[in-house]
């Protein structure tokens, strides 16, 4: 029986349907029940980088457009990089944050990571209002993360140093919207979630791309710019300006190839050795330490081979990065 001979034939069954289709779209089809809401998001008590008290979903959720990560200040190698793609998407989303969109970042090492220390972090990434660093008792975030699927049990031992794969969740409370992602997005895919998407299209000029007008064949990226792109970006510009850390452009003519290669193996350690160059340009970005990218030889090469190729094409065939 079609719709329309439904409702000519049989007006009660009619309205029966109607009425749960209403109720359905009246409490949002996508939209999830308090239930599903408290099953996802815990309620702890935690406390910022200035030493406020705030509950989580309460105080930090509710009726909120969020992005939530955990880090801790002592890790060395992804933390910087994840702290720095967060630095990337406040960027991006411009003066929003602070007004409907919030960025949380949650120790995981609430020991040694103290309100003060927190602060400092926070401010070696030039972190806006809007962003704020939490700390809180450890067994209890511990199950904040688990209880919003942040935590592979498989890896809770090694909870420092591992699940960094899927440690972002970014949504929206009041929409019922809300979705893990890496860390290692990037960020202007991030932004976009959390600007239009979870805005429910609020500032989207639509979708404007036609599958018919896309490529058939990509080139696979090179290794090098493959790296940058992945892993320097969010830090670097080439020929765009400063960034976390310093603008790249024309850096394989300012410095020796021999520096350059000992710099990208690993930082710390020319920082370490009281190398001058390294000593002025860690005063000039905050003390904030370049991470260590495990980056192998030949790794170093590719990168290497890219920044050269951007130097000599004056910055305009490879990708400046973006705007700032
Ligand atoms: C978390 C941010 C961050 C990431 C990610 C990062 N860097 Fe850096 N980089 C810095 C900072 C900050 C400095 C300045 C020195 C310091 O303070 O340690 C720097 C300095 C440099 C320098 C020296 C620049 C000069 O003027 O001599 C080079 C070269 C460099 N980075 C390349 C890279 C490459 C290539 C990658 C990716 C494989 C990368 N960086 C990833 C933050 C970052």
């Amino acid at each position: 029986m079609s719709l329309v001979q439904l409702m000519l034939f049989n007006p009660m069954k009619t309205l029966i349907l109607c009425g749960m289709l209403l109720t359905t779209f009246s409490h949002g089809v996508f939209a999830a029940s308090d239930d599903a809401k408290a099953k996802v998001f815990p309620n702890p008590e935690l406390t910022d980088h200035t030493g406020r008290k705030v509950h989580f979903y309460d105080d930090l959720i509710k009726g909120k457009i969020f992005l939530v990560n955990f880090i801790f200040t002592s890790c060395t190698d992804y933390c910087p990089m994840e702290t720095a793609r967060v630095r990337r998407i406040q960027d991006l989303i411009g003066d929003r944050l602070g007004k409907d969109i919030f960025f949380y970042s949650i120790s995981i090492d609430p020991e040694t990571d103290t309100p003060a220390v927190l602060s400092a972090y926070r401010e070696k990434f030039g972190a806006r209002p809007g962003w704020d660093f939490f700390t809180g008792n450890e067994a209890e975030i511990a199950a904040m993360r688990r209880k919003m699927g942040l935590l592979v049990d498989e890896f809770a031992d090694d909870a420092k140093k591992s699940n960094h794969s899927l440690n972002m969740m970014i949504g929206s409370e009041s929409a019922g919207q809300w979705m893990r992602r890496s860390n290692l997005d990037k960020a202007e895919i991030v932004a976009k979630l959390l600007s239009e998407n979870l805005s429910e299209w609020r500032e989207s000029g639509g979708l404007t791309n036609d599958f018919a007008k896309a490529p058939t064949h990509i080139d696979p990226m090179p290794r090098g710019e493959e790296i940058y792109k992945t892993r320097c970006m969010d830090c670097h510009s080439l020929g765009g300006g400063d960034r976390l850390g310093p603008d790249l452009g024309n850096v394989t003519r300012t410095r020796e190839t021999a520096w350059l290669k000992a710099w990208l193996k690993d930082p710390a350690k020319v920082i370490a050795a009281k190398d001058p160059v390294a000593t002025e340009l860690l005063g000039r970005f905050r003390g904030l330490v370049m991470p260590n990218l495990g980056l192998s030889d030949e790794d170093v090469g590719a990168v290497m081979d890219f920044l050269r190729r951007a130097d000599s094409d004056g910055h305009s065939k490879v990708a400046k990065g973006g705007s700032k």
